[in-house]
């Protein structure tokens, strides 16, 4: 069935780049986004114009409302099996990421519970997780492999999320994250071999659009980060990295060397190393929510934006780290914790990671043509961070369809489809 033509009408605020067609913006720009009062059009699954249209099928009144892209969220670790809030405690009362980590805990617990968990076990629960996001605004989410642990492991890993893309409203883009930790029957070069045949099957199953690694004392280090970097190169992968979480390892400037199209987490970035990733063409992914629950550093969002990067936010959403899958709230993280504006904030939402995952050509902002992804909030764009905590999503229209109309919020929509 075709998308219905929706009208959304007299809105407060609607959120626009200052121009059509740009890829992504750097956040020194990000004031340069217009929020002027008006109305939407989608028709087809499309964004029509920025008039209200009469004759269309449902009519959304957003008096008072602001209307904005759906958020995109290009780093979670989708699917997964269970979580670890037992860790949780262990964590809050005093234990570190490593100490969890090498006593058998950490990725290692969630790589035992996929390999328990059925496959209809694993999309319930993560099918679950994307109704809640959707709930929350999230239009667009990237999947990651990487609680596999073992060869079949991340080959069913990264089979789990095409299913989930099968079963959820959004568009999802998987990432194999094939070096996340080191399998207990692997040496470090045995296990890179091994990633080498993957990377070559999953570019021949294109069954992933990045290849992430996870550098950090208790994983891998920058020599295999090149060498994710070369197997990127080779089969016409994104590189991604997690780098700089918990120690600095100046992963950054082998990261650029290597053409990686994000860096994700920094938190303790080297202060020398963001003058060349904010003027690189590479997304400084930054995870307030790990950051904030793990009692990790601070990532230098407010000098990352000012030096112009291309700043991104993300939830990070996994059963360790960061247990967040809503936007909102790391929205109100990133502005409270960086000290950006809202507009930094929802730049770094929605069309810089939209560019991140290679789609700011059909989401990512309001402009005529694009997918019909968007979001109805029940006040100013400012109250998303301001209240804290209170889910904002009063309407979600993801692909032109009409998925979420918060209950409270029924009234606003009339019309028959
Ligand atoms: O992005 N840091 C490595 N990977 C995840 C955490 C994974 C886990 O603890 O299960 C992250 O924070
Ligand atoms: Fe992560």
């Amino acid at each position: 069935m075709a998308a219905p033509s929706i009208s959304i009408n007299s809105a407060a605020q609607v959120l626009r780049p200052p121009q059509d067609g740009l890829p992504y913006m750097r956040a020194n720009r990000a004031a340069e986004l217009r929020t002027d009062a008006g109305a939407l059009s989608l028709t087809g699954g499309l964004i029509d114009g920025f008039e209200a249209a009469a004759g269309a099928q449902l009519q959304i009144d957003a008096e008072g409302c602001a209307v904005i892209p759906g958020f995109v969220d290009c780093h979670t670790h989708l699917p997964f099996a269970g979580w670890r809030a037992d860790e949780y405690n262990l964590k809050v009362t005093g234990a570190s990421y490593e100490q969890i980590a090498q006593a058998g805990g950490g990725i290692k617990s969630s790589a035992i519970a996929l390999d328990q968990a059925s496959d209809d076990e694993v999309i319930e629960q993560a099918q679950g997780l994307a109704d809640e996001m959707l709930r929350h605004g999230t239009t667009t989410f990237e999947t990651k492999s990487g609680y596999g642990m073992s060869v079949e492991g991340e080959m069913r890993a990264l089979a789990l999320a095409a299913r989930l893309d099968q079963s959820v409203a959004q568009q999802t883009a998987s990432t194999a994250l094939l070096a996340h930790a080191l399998p207990a029957d692997y040496d470090v070069d045995g296990w890179m071999a091994e990633v080498a045949l993957m990377a070559a099957q999953v570019a021949h199953e294109r069954s992933a659009s990045a290849l992430d690694i996870y550098v950090e004392s208790v994983a891998f280090d920058n020599e295999q980060l090149r060498k994710m970097g070369e197997l990127a190169k080779q089969h016409g992968f994104d590189l991604r990295a997690h780098v700089e979480q918990f120690n600095t390892n100046r992963s950054v400037p082998v990261a650029l060397e290597m053409g990686a199209r994000s860096v994700d987490h920094l938190a303790c970035l080297d202060p020398d190393d963001l003058p060349a990733l904010a003027e690189s063409e590479c997304a400084a992914v930054l995870l307030p929510g790990a950051e904030f629950l793990g009692k990790e550093e601070v990532a230098p969002g407010r000098e990352l934006a000012d030096a112009g990067a291309i700043t991104v936010i993300a939830t990070d959403a996994n059963p360790g780290t960061s247990p967040i899958v809503s936007m909102p709230l790391i929205i109100g993280l990133a502005v409270r914790r960086y000290g950006w504006t809202a507009l930094e904030a929802l730049l770094s939402a929605t069309l810089n990671p939209a560019w991140l995952l290679r789609c700011s050509d059909v989401t990512g902002s309001l402009e005529t043509g694009k997918r019909a992804d968007v979001v109805i909030l029940d006040g100013p764009i400012e109250n998303i961070a301001y209240r804290f905590g209170h889910n904002p999503v009063a309407a979600v229209i993801c692909g032109g369809e009409l998925v979420h109309v918060r209950e409270d919020w029924k009234e606003h929509v009339s019309g028959e489809l």
